[in-house]
């Protein structure tokens, strides 16, 4: 069964720091790589590296790094038929600044993402689609045509409501499974401090279901993924490694957590499953690269 991702494709430009600078400071760079990114095309390279037959939508421009950017996807087994090229417009770019101790800062400039509409998304046939997911980075009127046709053909619709904006709450009941981190959480849920203890994180979770079948799973960092639905809220521990660049980890998580329920594996072995995925990724350098293989994640299980 297969997964339909409608989402961002960016150029990350990376450059690693000993420390992020502070607003008014300048650091030097200690180097600068080019790397495919964009949460929807992460997303979309780690769920076809979990062995899932996996479509990307979304648009790049024409003219400059797009095509080779479709390319080196389609080289990861993501299918990019559904990627648009777009003549005159920018294709998105993400600047990204790594600091030694694996946390980084990213601003996105969104170019050609912005520029899938509900039409485009309309025209687009999901048959044969188990599951959608999509994240903030696409506008959020295609989002929401996507979801709802998905309802309509019974697939189950994901979200990584990532980053936090006002108008991805509006898409919260159109959404199966939501999946946040702890900082979104705060946002969405307009608490003061990010929740931490499991109690906490349930409690604010609950505040964002609007139907009892719905699942949030929140990301908790190295403390791992809590989970909750109607009548449980379970952690699966984070696991312990050492992090060279955490960008696109979230990421990881949420496609390898698509390609795991796409054959109905059960909720806790998919998030158990997503999660060690996510630890390996934060091994490597870049986004889109550091997705790992299926049998990766297994032998990382079973180690
Ligand atoms: O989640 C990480 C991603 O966010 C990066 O690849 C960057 O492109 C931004 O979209």
């Amino acid at each position: 069964m297969s997964v339909f991702v409608l989402g961002s494709i960016n150029l990350d430009a990376v450059a690693r720091v000993d420390d992020l600078p502070r607003p008014g400071e300048t650091v030097a760079g200690l180097s600068l790589e080019l790397f495919p990114g964009g949460k929807g095309a992460n997303q979309a390279v780690a769920a076809a590296r979990l062995g899932a037959p996996t479509r990307l939508m979304g648009a790049v421009g024409k003219e400059d790094a797009g095509p080779g950017l479709k390319t080196k996807l389609s080289e990861y087994g993501v299918q990019v038929g559904d990627v648009l090229e777009l003549p005159s417009v920018p294709t998105g770019q993400a600047h990204v600044w790594v600091a030694s101790s694996g946390e980084n800062m990213i601003v996105v400039t969104s170019g050609a993402n912005a520029a899938i509409t509900p039409q485009h998304v309309a025209a687009t046939s999901l048959d044969g689609q188990r599951i959608l997911l999509s994240q903030l980075e696409s506008p959020a009127h295609a989002i929401e045509t996507l979801f709802r046709a998905g309802a309509a053909k019974g697939a189950l619709r994901m979200l990584n409501a990532a980053p936090a904006l006002p108008q991805g709450a509006a898409l919260f009941p159109l959404t199966d499974i939501l999946i946040l981190n702890q900082t979104e959480l705060a946002t969405y849920a307009k608490l003061d401090q990010e929740p931490v203890r499991l109690e906490e994180v349930s409690r604010a979770s609950r505040k964002l279901m609007s139907r009892p079948d719905q699942v949030v799973i929140v990301t908790l960092g190295a403390a791992g993924v809590a989970c909750i639905r109607r009548d449980e809220a379970f952690l699966i521990e984070g696991r312990k490694v050492k992090a060279l660049d955490t960008t696109g980890a979230g990421d990881c998580f949420c496609g390898a957590l698509a390609a795991c329920l796409s054959i109905n594996m059960d909720l806790r072995e998919a998030v158990e499953m997503a999660n060690a995925a996510a630890a390996l990724s934060v091994q490597k350098s870049g986004a889109a690269p550091s997705m790992p293989s299926k049998r990766e994640v297994e032998a990382f299980l079973e180690g």
